[in-house]
């Protein structure tokens, strides 16, 4: 589906936005390895998450969902039933890396597949690691799903060092070793989100090589209440486009301040957003509280390389602001950015480019120079949800608006961001 966008003269109101996509997968998760009932509220009602929830579903978990809710009957240890077909991630990373580690564990037999996109997303970072736990796990001959996962009586712990920062990858290890008596130890020399960590109470020392996580049986989760505060991930495309609009205030209700995730907001007041927060409140670990955005001055800044992890899905937005913020934007040490749901580094640099830009790509980032040109532009989505919404917010901002081909696929984290933009903006 191709979606129109026409210039706004201004955002005003406030919005209460779906719960963070991270946790919401992660709650699923550890409710259904959980024996009993667990709830969940504000979770992400999602493409990305009901792949999740479809998974556990076919292994046997009763989960029931209503529009912001769900409720899982989990199966407790390695109490899950053998499915009868292929377990279907869609485009969701995190669902086959996350699901890899709880697969390796069981006593049977089972195969992972996903969509175009995520059929070509790396696969090796986690089938090594796992493999060296004793797993018996096979990838395709390029090293991508679908991966076949077969019951070991070798499984292991081991000490491990993530050799790429990847919370992904971070938590399937740590969830293969949530099954095993003896002590499994992750470093991680960058810090990754931290959810899995928080939502498990699992042990962390800070260590000269990083932080150690620490992960055994006893960590195993119980049934429980869940709270899922919003997505700051999805917050980001309305502060932006609150920041960059004339006359504008906008109030974000309960947006995920945990500190591995909230660099979109430190990087956004460095250039001059104003942003403040209010009614911070902790629930589980997970800080979260009420933004209030208002027009802004923007000025592009330097973007460190250690925050790179923490920002890692809010780039394309951030680029976006930096196309309207004075002075260009440039980020470097951002390879990772090409392994998401598509090549983000290509995907930014084409649509800028359409946009009038001087654009200069490299392996691991882009520059971009000059000021959007006053045409009505066209941009490709690349069938990835956060160029689509990036480009969205980038039309609205254009003197003259824009069309993004292929908008469907916003539905894998946020289905109802046209309802939600439709209710703050003024033409
Ligand atoms: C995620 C981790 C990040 C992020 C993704 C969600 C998670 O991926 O980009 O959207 O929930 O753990 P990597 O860990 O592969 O960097």
């Amino acid at each position: 589906m191709k979606q129109s966008f026409n210039s706004i003269s201004k955002v005003t109101g406030e919005l209460f936005l779906p719960g963070d996509k991270s946790i919401s997968h992660r709650a699923v998760m550890f409710s259904a390895l959980a024996k009993g009932k667990s709830k969940i509220a504000n979770c992400l009602n999602s493409q990305d998450v009901n792949s999740t929830i479809e998974i556990f579903r076919q292994m046997g978990c009763d989960i029931e969902r209503t529009k912001n809710d769900v409720i899982v009957e989990g199966k407790g240890f390695k109490g899950f039933t053998e499915p009868s077909q292929p377990l279907n991630a869609g485009n969701s990373g995190t669902t086959a890396r996350l699901i890899s580690g709880i697969l390796a564990s069981q006593n049977f037999e089972s195969v992972i597949v996903g969509d175009e996109s995520l059929s070509k997303r790396p696969m090796m970072r986690i089938v090594e690691p796992l493999k060296l736990m004793g797993a018996r796990i096979e990838p395709s001959s390029k090293g991508t799903l679908p991966l076949r996962i077969f019951p070991s009586n070798d499984l292991h712990s081991i000490k491990y060092s993530l050799p790429v920062a990847s919370a992904q990858l971070k938590s399937s290890l740590l969830l293969a070793g949530l099954h095993l008596d003896e002590t499994t130890q992750i470093v991680e020399p960058v810090q990754t989100r931290n959810h899995t960590e928080l939502m498990l109470d699992l042990e962390i020392r800070k260590t000269d090589e990083g932080n150690l996580i620490s992960v055994n049986k006893n960590f195993y989760p119980e049934p429980k209440e869940y709270f899922v505060p919003s997505d700051i991930s999805t917050a980001a495309f309305f502060i932006v486009l609150t920041l960059l609009s004339k006359n504008s205030e906008l109030k974000i209700h309960n947006v995920l301040l945990n500190e591995t995730r909230a660099g979109v907001i430190e990087i956004l007041r460095q250039m001059g957003g104003e942003i403040s927060i209010e009614s911070e409140k902790e629930i589980s670990g997970e800080k979260f509280g009420d933004l209030f955005v208002r027009s802004s001055k923007l000025e592009n800044v330097k973007i460190d390389k250690e925050i790179i992890p923490n920002i890692i899905d809010e780039i394309p937005i951030l680029a976006v602001a930096g196309a309207f913020a004075e002075g260009g934007f440039e980020i470097f040490n951002a390879e990772e950015l090409r392994k998401k749901e598509s090549d983000r580094i290509h995907a930014l640099c084409v649509n800028f480019q359409k946009a009038g830009l001087n654009v200069e790509e490299f392996q691991d980032g882009f520059k971009l120079k000059g000021f959007p040109s006053n045409d009505r532009f066209t941009f490709e989505s690349f069938n990835d949800h956060r160029i689509a919404m990036a480009f969205a917010v980038f039309s609205l901002l254009s003197n003259n608006g824009g069309e993004i081909n292929d908008f469907d696929c916003v539905s894998v984290s946020n289905p109802d961001f046209l309802k939600q933009i439709k209710s703050i903006v003024r033409y």
